[in-house]
């Protein structure tokens, strides 16, 4: 998933709004980056690792009014300054996001017509395609029209031609938006990279080329016939990307939550539950529920599984998209598949809703991001309100995401009868009180000296029974992707079936045990692992009699409440664990905010 960037000028710019564009994309992948603009033809400049590398190689003195820019997630052909974007040949100079599958068959078809390559990566055999039409043609857009009914895969392309004085763009799969300021035009993967420049935006369709001059943005469908626009104003709330005074977005995120939770659950409870009823859709009248997602969003789906099973009594199947999106599935007029996303781009998520929607199967999704793809292609939105989210390793948008989920199980256990008006007050009462409960729980000075005790093991055990297990997942992600410490989840009654064998003396095992009913059960599981050796560290609720190493409390909530405090310990001791090993909190290495390839 990496990230792309284009201006075309009044004001020769060109070179701050690339470089201004690929910071705000750095979410986006930063193995390397690279740009072309023009001035006295096309110059472009490369650089592996972060835009600041790249950086220290431009020149602003140079005014250029045409340029393109990208930075890259690997995905064919190692980091290297010869594999990263943009790759020109002949008069052909791209940027790329995406995957083209049959990229070596075309390679293959390009190298019998004399092209030469000098990298490994797909975009330089669509470069070539694209160079060939355009020989053909003579005309840019027809040689764009020929690409797109040639190649397989997804892509999201900024074109420059030389002699050309405009920036050409198509997309498939991958996301991209086109852009309006005072000064220039612009396109981009994401509206941040251009929302410091430009006023208007609108998300460019699949099978539409746009043709982008420094006076004008026009569209032109497949048969080169112009169609109309939809830009809208850009949201320049979303340029307040400042810490704060916080040393990373991620702890900034983590912060926030309480504040995302009141807005994410407000506007549905504004008259008490009946107001939840009235502006949800009505999920009665489906009698099972797909979760789809990837990551950390599908870690939110075994999460909602647990609430919407007990308390709306319906049965819940979760996946992982990647794998949903290939197997038979056993869906029907009454199922209600459910994807959860914060960038609303997951390539995998969005395939699995693809499936589910040309099966005509009703689609709801969870996003965060506004005019994600998902969200304007599902048939129901669900909007959180967590705000931009920076860190590459999400908590915010996670709870939002939980709080959305738990959301879906109270109106159905409401609608349903499956819980009276004094629990129904109860959690009302709950949630009120949640975003203090939430802030004292993320101020508990423990985590720092949990860190201290663990930082430096090379494996770390997470384990929980029910909805505590699911938990256990997202906290052990959470270790792994910000700390690079190898971890494990496991449901607490699984350990014993072989993986115990792992526990040394000093292994750090992490329990959490929030279900009433299964806490004992969990100690026992902790006492099996601290007689071999572990550092036992307990996420309670409960004011249980334990002799745990460490032990952290939180308050006590209705159980569609709980997740929502259980997680921020597992956030926070990642997070000091992470600082202590001196990670990259905010960008870890090898991740990306977005991953839009396969
Ligand atoms: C979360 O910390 C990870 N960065 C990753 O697992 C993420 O949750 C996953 O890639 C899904 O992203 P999405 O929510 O944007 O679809």
């Amino acid at each position: 998933m990496c990230g792309i960037v284009g201006y075309n000028g009044k004001d020769k710019n060109t070179l701050h709004v690339l470089i201004d564009g690929l910071k705000a994309l750095e979410y986006r992948g930063y193995d390397s980056a690279g740009i072309a603009y023009k001035n006295n033809g096309i110059n472009i400049i490369k650089s592996v690792g972060k835009i600041d590398e790249l950086e220290k190689k431009v020149d602003y003195n140079i005014k250029s009014n045409i340029g393109i820019g990208h930075t890259r997630w690997a995905t064919h052909g190692s980091v290297n300054i010869t594999n990263c974007h943009p790759h020109n040949v002949g008069d052909i100079t791209i940027v790329h996001n995406g995957i083209i599958e049959n990229f070596n068959s075309l390679k293959e078809e390009l190298e019998n017509k004399k092209y030469k390559f000098n990298t490994k990566t797909d975009t330089e055999v669509a470069c070539a395609l694209i160079d060939l039409f355009y020989n053909e043609t003579k005309d840019i857009k027809k040689a764009l029209v020929k690409f797109m009914d040639k190649v397989e895969g997804s892509y999201a392309l900024g074109v420059i031609v030389k002699g050309d004085d405009n920036i050409y763009s198509v997309r498939k799969d991958s996301p991209l938006i086109v852009a309006k300021g005072d000064n220039g035009n612009f396109i981009a993967s994401d509206t941040i990279a251009v929302s410091k420049y430009a006023d208007s935006v609108m998300y460019l369709k699949e099978n539409i080329i746009a043709e982008i001059s420094s006076d004008n943005i026009t569209l032109f469908d497949r048969d080169l016939n112009i169609v109309e626009n939809d830009f809208k104003e850009i949201d320049k709330s979303i340029n307040n990307t400042d810490k704060c005074g916080y040393d990373y977005y991620m702890l900034k995120e983590i912060h926030e939550q309480p504040k995302v939770f009141r807005d994410t659950v407000s506007s549905y409870l504004e008259n008490g539950i009946d107001s939840l009823i009235d502006k949800m859709p009505d999920f009665t009248k489906y009698n099972r529920i797909d979760i789809v997602a990837c990551g950390s969003a599908y870690h939110t789906g075994l999460v909602g599984k647990n609430l919407i099973e007990e308390f709306a009594d319906i049965p819940v199947n979760v996946e992982v998209a990647s794998e949903y999106r290939y197997k038979k599935n056993f869906y029907d007029d009454k199922t209600l598949v459910i994807v959860v996303s914060q960038s609303g781009e997951t390539a995998d998520t969005l395939a699995a809703l693809r499936k589910a929607k040309g099966d005509n199967i009703d689609t709801l999704a969870i996003v965060n991001v506004e005019g994600s793809t998902m969200a304007r292609e599902a048939n129901i939105l669900l909007k959180i309100k967590a705000g931009r989210e920076i860190a590459v390793a999400t908590t915010k948008a996670y709870s939002a995401q939980v709080a959305m989920l738990s959301l879906i199980a109270l109106n159905l256990a409401s609608a349903k009868g499956n819980i009276d008006k004094n629990e129904i007050k109860d959690i009302l009462k709950d949630i009120k009180e949640l975003p203090v409960k939430l802030e004292n729980t993320i101020l508990n000075p423990e985590y720092e000296k949990i860190a201290n005790a663990i930082y430096e093991n090379e494996s770390v055990f997470f384990i929980g029974r029910g909805i505590d297990y699911a938990l256990s997942m997202e906290g052990s992600l959470k270790l792994k992707e910000i700390s690079y410490i190898n971890s494990q989840a496991y449901a607490a009654g699984e350990l014993k079936h072989g993986t115990i064998s792992l526990i040394d003396e000093g292994t750090p095992v992490i329990g959490i045990l929030t279900e009433d009913n299964l806490v004992l059960k969990t100690i026992s599981n902790m006492e099996e692992v601290k007689s071999r050796g572990a550092v036992t560290i307990g996420i309670t609720n409960n004011n249980i009699d334990s002799n745990f190493d460490y032990k952290i409390e939180i308050p006590k909530v209705h159980k569609l409440l709980q997740p929502l405090l259980t997680v921020i310990p597992l956030q926070l001791i990642s997070y000091e664990v992470a600082k202590l090993r001196k990670c990259n909190i905010d960008q870890p290495k090898n991740l990306a905010k977005s991953v839009t390839v396969e």
